[in-house]
């Protein structure tokens, strides 16, 4: 997905470029032996022999069950965490009776959409419908403040506490408590996934939103690696991380989208932004990591040292495998990126600013542009379009071309037979805008061709949004016969079934990423499009409606998965109801990743829905289950 801004969103001041290459100061704060001697609910775990865990009913512990720590416990505990215990209340409980708060209620509905007041929450994640809409400060119609026809805020559906990390020790005793306890634990970075993997009822949740660190690496070495690097703690915001690249005069692969973490979920699952044709996913970056572990302790992961799990983190996605809170990636020389913008409607042809055309010439440039995508990624670029379906036959294309290392006048000449393909099809494409700019997130003046880039109006907030993911083999765009299938695929979806095509168009092959030995599905490999069949307004209604609305989608999905045998889904941007996700989201990686999960999680602390060995446990729910949740109760 990706929300191009120009904003700078995070408050995030990185002050000095440093060359040691050793650990951050809160990873220097650790859990000793001496810390746990005195409390078993905080001991380490033994991994040679791990003991049984406390369930309750078979389930993990609930608030309110018997094996619940007693309020005591919950004091003590939050003393060894230094106080940095918090509820899990949703911000819009102000909105409601009782604690109700006209005010501070008005400021969170006016805000309630606001990207950054997700990442900034301890509780919120993107895809709210995941927990149920179970505290939502607008109506289903989407009016903030407006017709509340949820009436309660169901406050157990969120974690029962967070704690706000600032140290490893925290993460630790979260670990071992959580484990000697059996309470569910979730990890929180950014709330960004759109899979729920995030979120939890009754959950201990680690949050990790405010661990931001830095360090510039002007000469690092592993294995045969030496080069630049830098090491990012997980706190770090795409933002963050786009301004401290400039800072430090260098490129860091990083995620597109302006507020995803820059090295959390995104990069385990893959991870990609505006290089990936050209340097590879955010997985094929990393050359250390360091990690709490399911046993509680705290490790390096690298090609000398743990290298199993070294090998399953990059790619065999988050929450499974520990909490990560540093990583070490490549930085490469800094060079401009070229973007390359123009919509393209057909429509009565009113909408402001953007060309329109006839009906059989929109679709014969849309076949030319699948066509053409192949040449976007020979040279190294990246492709973002966006498929609206208005209804009234009023359809847009908007195209966005990232074109790494190329000055405006190449990516101009790059872009020119792809528009004169247009032209010969009636679409007049006049005067594209072509800009050049340093940074992808930044506001500074830029070599600009013409007029300033209509980029996709929306942005990153709140989301009814239910989607899936195909990663459509490259030859699916070469041979004629499979483009002509994956076009009708991709017709039939946005005209007939009315929906959004999102496609982000890149090849991170094994060749462009350095052949690296990491966890990547190996379908991401082959592809040059991850295509997202988007149903925006999914959550706008009750469960019922979801339910009904999931069934069509998935119909339209299946067209898809017919023209691409084989092919999986990007974990990152899919389905929390993928069919065969073993196979879809991790291919023939999954029975190592699944012997890594056992060996190092034995006591399946780490759940997250479809992450590797989830299989053992469920969200139970005293209703047949119509829709996907974290929460135990939908509605
Ligand atoms: C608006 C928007 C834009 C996006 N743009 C892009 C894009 O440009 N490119 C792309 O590839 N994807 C994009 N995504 C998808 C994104 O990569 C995934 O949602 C990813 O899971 C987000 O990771 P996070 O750490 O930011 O978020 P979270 O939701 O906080 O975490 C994601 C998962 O990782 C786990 N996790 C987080 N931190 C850790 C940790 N330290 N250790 C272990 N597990 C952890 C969480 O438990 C969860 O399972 C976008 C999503 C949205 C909503
Ligand atoms: C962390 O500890 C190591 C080893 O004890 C030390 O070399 C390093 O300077 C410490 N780092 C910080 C930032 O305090
Ligand atoms: C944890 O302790 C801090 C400091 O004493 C306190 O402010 C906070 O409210 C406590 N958290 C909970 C959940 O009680
Ligand atoms: C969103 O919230 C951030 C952080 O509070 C704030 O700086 C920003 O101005 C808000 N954006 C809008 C559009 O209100
Ligand atoms: C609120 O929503 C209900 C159900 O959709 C609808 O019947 C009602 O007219 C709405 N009220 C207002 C004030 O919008
Ligand atoms: C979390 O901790 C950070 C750093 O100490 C602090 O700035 C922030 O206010 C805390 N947030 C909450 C919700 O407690
Ligand atoms: C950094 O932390 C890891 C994990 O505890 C430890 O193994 C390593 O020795 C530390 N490195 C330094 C330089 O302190
Ligand atoms: C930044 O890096 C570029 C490319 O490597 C180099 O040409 C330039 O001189 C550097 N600028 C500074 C200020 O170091
Ligand atoms: C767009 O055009 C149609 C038909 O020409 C007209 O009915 C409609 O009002 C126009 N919409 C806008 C926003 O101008
Ligand atoms: C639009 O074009 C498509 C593809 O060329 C065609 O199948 C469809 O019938 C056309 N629709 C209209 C309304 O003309
Ligand atoms: C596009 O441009 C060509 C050549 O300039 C012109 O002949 C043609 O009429 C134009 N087509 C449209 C749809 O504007
Ligand atoms: C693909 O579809 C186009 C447009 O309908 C048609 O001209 C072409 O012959 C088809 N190619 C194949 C290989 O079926
Ligand atoms: C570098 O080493 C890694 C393993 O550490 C390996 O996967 C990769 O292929 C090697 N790259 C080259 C260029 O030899």
């Amino acid at each position: 997905m990706f929300f191009p801004s120009t904003l700078l969103l995070s408050t995030f001041v990185w002050d000095s470029i440093s060359a040691q290459g050793v650990n951050f100061s809160f990873e220097n704060i650790t859990l000793s032996d001496a810390d746990v001697e005195n409390d078993p609910s905080i001991a380490f775990g033994d991994l040679s022999s791990p003991s049984a865990i406390p369930t309750s009913n078979g389930c993990k512990v609930f608030p309110g069950d018997k094996q619940w720590p007693s309020y005591e416990k919950w004091r003590n505990f939050n003393h060894s965490l230094g106080g940095a215990l918090i509820k899990g209340l949703p911000p819009a409980i102000v909105c409601y009776t009782g604690t109700y708060n006209t005010a501070e209620c008005a400021a969170v509905v006016s805000q309630y959409f606001n990207g950054s007041l997700i990442t900034d929450n301890p509780v919120r994640i993107e895809n709210e419908w995941l927990d149920g809409d179970s505290c939502p400060a607008q109506a289903y119609d989407n009016v903030p403040g407006g017709n509340t026809t949820n009436p309660t805020c169901d406050v157990a559906a969120y974690p029962a506490y967070v704690i706000n990390v600032t140290t490893v020790k925290q993460i630790q005793l979260a670990v071992n408590f959580a484990r000697n306890s059996g309470i569910r634990l979730i990890i929180k970075n950014t709330g960004h996934n759109l899979r729920g993997q995030s979120a939890g009822a009754g959950s201990l949740s680690v949050w990790t939103h405010h661990l931001k660190d830095f360090d510039f690496l002007p000469s690092f070495s592993i294995s045969n690696f030496s080069s630049r690097a830098a090491r990012v703690a997980v706190g770090l915001q795409s933002s963050d991380l786009a301004a401290a690249a400039l800072e430090a005069n260098v490129t860091l692969v990083i995620p597109g989208g302006v507020t995803v973490g820059g090295v959390g979920g995104w990069f385990m699952g893959g991870g990609h932004g505006f290089h990936t044709s050209k340097l590879g996913l955010g997985a094929d970056q990393v050359l250390s990591l360091n990690l709490v572990t399911a046993d509680g302790h705290f490790i390096v992961a690298d090609p000398n040292i743990n290298t199993d799990l070294f090998w399953a983190l990059r790619g065999g996605g988050g929450s499974t495998w520990g909490i990560v809170t540093s990583v070490i990636v490549k930085a490469y020389d800094i060079s401009n990126t070229a973007v390359v913008s123009h919509p393209i409607t057909v429509s009565n042809g009113n909408l402001t600013g953007i060309t329109s055309t006839t009906n059989g010439s929109f679709w014969a440039a849309i076949r030319t542009y699948l066509q053409f995508v192949p040449k976007i990624c020979d040279a190294g670029g990246v492709g973002f379009n966006f498929l609206y379906n208005y209804g009234d036959a009023l359809l847009e294309f908007t195209v966005l071309l990232l074109m790494p290392g190329m000055t405006v006048p190449q990516a101009d000449a790059f872009a020119q037979p792809l528009y004169q393909a247009f032209q010969e099809e009636g679409i007049n494409i006049t005067d594209p805008n072509v800009v050049s700019k340093r940074s992808m997130f930044s506001a500074e003046p830029s070599l600009v061709n013409s007029a300033p880039i209509a980029y996709p109006s929306r942005g990153a907030g709140a989301m009814n949004l239910r989607l899936a993911s195909r990663l459509f083999p490259r030859k699916n765009l070469e041979d004629p016969t499979l483009l002509n299938a994956t076009f009708n695929a991709i017709y039939t979806a946005v005209v007939e079934g009315g929906y959004t095509l999102h496609s982000a168009n890149h090849c991170p092959t094994l060749a462009v990423a350095g052949y690296p030995d990491d966890a990547v599905l190996p379908a991401y490999r082959e592809t040059a499009m991850h295509a997202q069949l988007w149903d925006d307004g999914y959550a706008i209604g009750p469960v019922k409606l979801q339910a009904q609305r999931y069934k069509r989608l998935a119909s339209y999905f299946k067209l898809w998965k017919d023209v691409s045998p084989g092919a999986g889904s990007y974990m990152g941007e899919a389905d929390p109801a993928e069919l065969d996700w073993q196979s879809a989201f991790y291919g023939t990686n999954y029975p190592r990743l699944l012997s890594i999960k056992n060996k190092w999680d034995p006591w399946g602390l780490f759940w997250a829905k479809t992450a590797v060995g989830s299989e053992g446990w469920e969200v139970s729910t005293p209703f047949p289950r119509k829709v996907p949740t974290q929460n135990r109760e939908p509605k």
